[in-house]
């Protein structure tokens, strides 16, 4: 079915009236106009032809050229049953030459993750699940904001409170000690008061930047000191990433392409793209098309200092150099848009990106408490995620004895899979709006085992899971799928067989709310078959045993998908 659809591209749909046909497509109508005939005429002209094909039970055209189709149910099964023992499930996954980058998760050094970063890392994983299944080389990078003026203001704020630290003393010349001078617990601490404090006070700013600006040009100590608080955090973001089942290829920051910083701007200089202004090297990126403003990106500070603008473009040069890179996807907040905007332009504008590469900025809406602004902790504060990942998984350990879940097993696996239950509410409650538009965190209503939530659907996969089992308790064993008795077994296969499609879709929209929909809808289309169709009670082995391959199949389509979301099921619960 799907290889029908994307064959005649898109034009094939699914019925708006299910109870007329299963598929409609408006092909005739639209070639119709090109090629200067009556469409009604054309429509039966494709509908002749396609009768000889012995797929369709039933071709109709219905007003001024619509076709309507429904398959045979001896094709329904074949397809249904070919891609139930098909490793991919009927998916193209043959290797494409594309290579995508994708850039996500991107939080700080020093500054905790907040829940802005959570989305970036929850969207950008299944983005590189997604693509990965698709057959894509995918390369993904954490682009570790770990060369700002965040860093000026821990160095400087350090020197104030211990100013005989070796790191400050600009004629040492001995080893710098391997032990880190702060705790990390220290230093997260340290960073909300220096940046208050530099926010407050302009001479207190002033100095951060000159520290930023000479780490920068490499001064030794401030640069062995960076590499602490670099280590010090990193180490902290794995525990979360590690909590959130999250991976990257690399974890290049801002700061490994200080060299190429330079260079590039040099490049630019040279080749007369950028220019110096007040002291500043700026780009133009601005075009005569424009109807907003586009401001000229900013390259280096008066003072000397890089910029994140830099810092982008230079890691772009990279990507296209080492990566070869066709498509780079950037996993950000929707309001970095204008950032993204200058940068894709003064790379295009330069050459340093050739043509050729799409350069996407995926973005994201905010994270919203009940009131409608960005989520804080009851104080005000800013949510961080390690708490975030904790108040989920207290929430799932109460849903679980509330809704008496796993009771009959240990602690132990109950915590198990209570955070499994936790991280099935969270990713799925974040995926299942599309990316750009803003949702409140309501964690009663993500937690809840009922609705479009991750755990209804894990309970959902994990009772499947229980059907098979009792099959083979009973010594039913499972077939392959041979007949189709009733109207839900069809829907099944039907809903069943949009699997390719689906997918194809979420990675050409960069949207994994279709994934989540997709789920959702097949869980409900299931619930009915299993409504209908008997199948432990059913004495015909044939009919039985094909029912436990749609069962087994249904299964591995839902566990696949959830997979795609960063989603893993349980056994049991
Ligand atoms: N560190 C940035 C932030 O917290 C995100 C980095 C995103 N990636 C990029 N290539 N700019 O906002």
């Amino acid at each position: 079915m799907s290889t029908l659809r994307s064959k005649i591209e898109s034009v094939v749909v699914d019925a708006a009236r299910p109870d007329l046909c299963q598929f409609q497509c408006n092909g005739a109508l639209a070639v119709a106009k090109s090629a200067g005939r009556n469409p009604r005429e054309l429509a039966v002209e494709i509908m002749e032809r396609l009768s000889e094909k012995p797929m369709f039970k039933n071709i109709e055209i219905a007003g001024p050229g619509f076709l309507n189709f429904t398959l045979t149910d001896a094709y329904i099964i074949n397809h249904a049953s070919e891609v139930s023992v098909d490793e991919s499930m009927g998916c193209d996954t043959a290797a494409k030459e594309l290579r995508v980058v994708i850039d996500f998760g991107g939080p700080n050094v020093a500054k905790p993750m907040h829940v802005g970063h959570l989305r970036s890392a929850i969207i950008g994983d299944s983005l590189q699940r997604l693509f990965r299944y698709l057959g894509y080389n995918v390369i993904s990078d954490n682009h570790l904001g770990d060369w700002g003026t965040q860093m000026g203001m821990l160095i400087s704020e350090l020197r104030r409170r211990e100013p005989s630290l070796p790191y400050f003393d600009e004629f040492f010349g001995g080893e710098y000690p391997a032990e880190a001078p702060i705790s990390i617990v220290d230093l997260e601490l340290m960073y909300p008061e220096a940046s208050k404090k530099c926010k407050a006070d302009s001479e207190l700013m002033a100095e951060a930047i000159v520290c930023t600006d000479q780490l920068q040009q490499g001064r030794p100590g401030f640069v062995a000191l960076w590499k602490h608080f670099v280590n010090l955090s990193v180490k902290t973001l794995n525990v979360d990433f590690e909590k959130l089942d999250v991976k990257f290829d690399h974890w290049l920051g801002e700061s490994y392409y200080m060299d190429r910083m330079s260079t590039v701007v040099d490049r630019l200089k040279k080749d007369g793209f950028a220019e110096t202004s007040e002291g500043a090297t700026v780009m133009h990126v601005v075009t005569e098309k424009d109807t907003k403003e586009i401001p000229p990106v900013m390259l280096v500070k008066s003072g000397g200092g890089f910029l994140y603008a830099t810092s982008d473009i230079a890691t772009i040069d990279y990507r296209v150099e080492t990566f070869n890179a066709d498509r780079i996807c950037y996993v950000v907040d929707k309001r970095q848009g204008l950032h993204f905007e200058q940068v894709f332009r003064a790379v295009k504008k330069s050459g340093i990106a050739p043509e050729s590469l799409m350069l996407e900025h995926v973005g994201f809406g905010t994270v919203n408490g009940a009131d409608g602004k960005p989520y804080k902790t009851r104080d005000g504060g800013v949510m961080k995620l390690g708490d975030l990942i904790t108040l989920v998984i207290d929430k799932a350990v109460e849903r679980i004895s509330e809704a008496n879940v796993a009771a009959d097993q240990s602690e132990e696996a109950r915590r198990e899979i209570a955070e499994i239950v936790g991280m099935a509410a969270l990713k799925f409650a974040d995926l299942q709006n599309h990316r750009l538009s803003d949702y409140v965190f309501d964690l009663e209503k993500f937690s809840s085992f009922e609705g479009k939530t991750g755990p209804y659907l894990l309970y959902s996969a994990v009772r499947i899971k229980s059907i098979l089992r009792k099959a083979t308790d009973a010594g039913f064993p499972v077939g392959s799928i041979a007949v189709c008795t009733s109207e839900a077994e069809r829907n099944l296969m039907l809903e069943l067989a949009k699997f390719e499609d689906t997918l194809i879709a979420a990675a050409a929209d960069t949207a994994p709310n279709y994934l989540c929909d997709y789920v959702y809808d097949l869980s409900k289309v299931f619930n009915r078959f299993f409504k209908e169709c008997h199948i432990l009670r059913e004495e015909n082995e044939t009919t039985r045993g094909s029912w436990l391959a749609l069962v087994s199949y249904t299964l591995s389509t839902m566990e696949t998908v959830l997979g795609l979301l960063g989603i893993q099921v349980p056994e049991r619960m």
